[in-house]
């Protein structure tokens, strides 16, 4: 059986800001979008990459990177465009990542590895320690606590899941009219046991225009 990845690249970028949603912008000549959907098509072993656009954009798809590839659209929160990349899936996988578009740098290494795991215990995700002190802030702006670092860790994508859980949790969480910023949280929430693996540091989400200067730097460094 083989591996579905769906990509959410549907967001408006509003923390980033500009008039091109993050995802399209230009990265060492391609859009960010196109670097994270080769580095899945590197890897035999996915059968299917779906990839979820804000809807006014589909019809200006008009070239897929590879017959691997469907376009479908996007929802209003990452969860729905999630949930509609889903219905794409196909019933030939038996185990669903789900990535961030604008993460063009997770390794395809790694990804075997969460793979494995995901079909193992039904879900699995990278996830990196924290550098900074995290502190719970108030209303008025005022540190109301301060949590336990070593307690902590910042999750990632690719986040993989049993088909059958992804379904079952997407699927629960809409009827209860829950929309998370990723599915871990979700499943954690039904009951699924979630491991994690120790994710990259350069697997960053491109969030900020800081964040695109690294992105620049680092292609060069490789180009080199
Ligand atoms: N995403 C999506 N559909 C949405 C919102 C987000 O497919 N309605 C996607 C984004 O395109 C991105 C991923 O989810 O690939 C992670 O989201 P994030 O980094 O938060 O991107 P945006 O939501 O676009 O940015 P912001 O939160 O700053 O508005
Ligand atoms: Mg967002």
């Amino acid at each position: 059986m083989g591996i579905a990845v769906l990509i959410p690249a549907a967001g408006s970028g509003s923390r980033f800001g500009g008039e091109i949603p993050k995802q399209f912008l230009q990265l060492a000549g391609r859009p960010v979008l196109l670097h994270t959907v080769e580095r899945f098509l590197l890897d035999d072993a996915v059968t299917r990459v779906v990839v979820a656009v804000a809807e006014p954009l589909l019809a200006s798809v008009k070239r897929a990177p590879g017959d691997r590839v469907v376009f479908v659209a996007g929802g209003s929160t990452r969860q729905q465009s999630v949930m509609r990349a889903l219905e794409a899936a196909g019933d030939d996988v038996d185990v669903i990542a789900v990535h961030d578009a604008v993460r063009p740098f997770f390794r395809t290494s790694t990804f075997a590895g969460i793979v494995s795991l995901a079909r193992e215990h039904g879900a699995a995700l990278p996830a990196v320690p924290l550098n900074d002190t995290i502190h719970v802030v108030g209303d008025e702006f005022v540190i109301k606590q301060t949590l336990d670092r070593s307690t902590l860790a910042a999750a990632q994508t690719p986040q993989v899941f049993r088909a059958t859980i992804l379904r079952d949790i997407l699927d629960r969480a809409m009827r209860e009219g829950i929309d998370g910023t990723d599915e871990a949280t979700l499943a954690v929430r039904y009951g699924y046991t979630v491991k994690v693996v120790v994710g990259d540091v350069t697997n960053i989400k491109i969030t900020r225009p800081e964040d695109m200067a690294i992105a620049e730097s680092w292609l060069q460094e490789t180009a080199e």
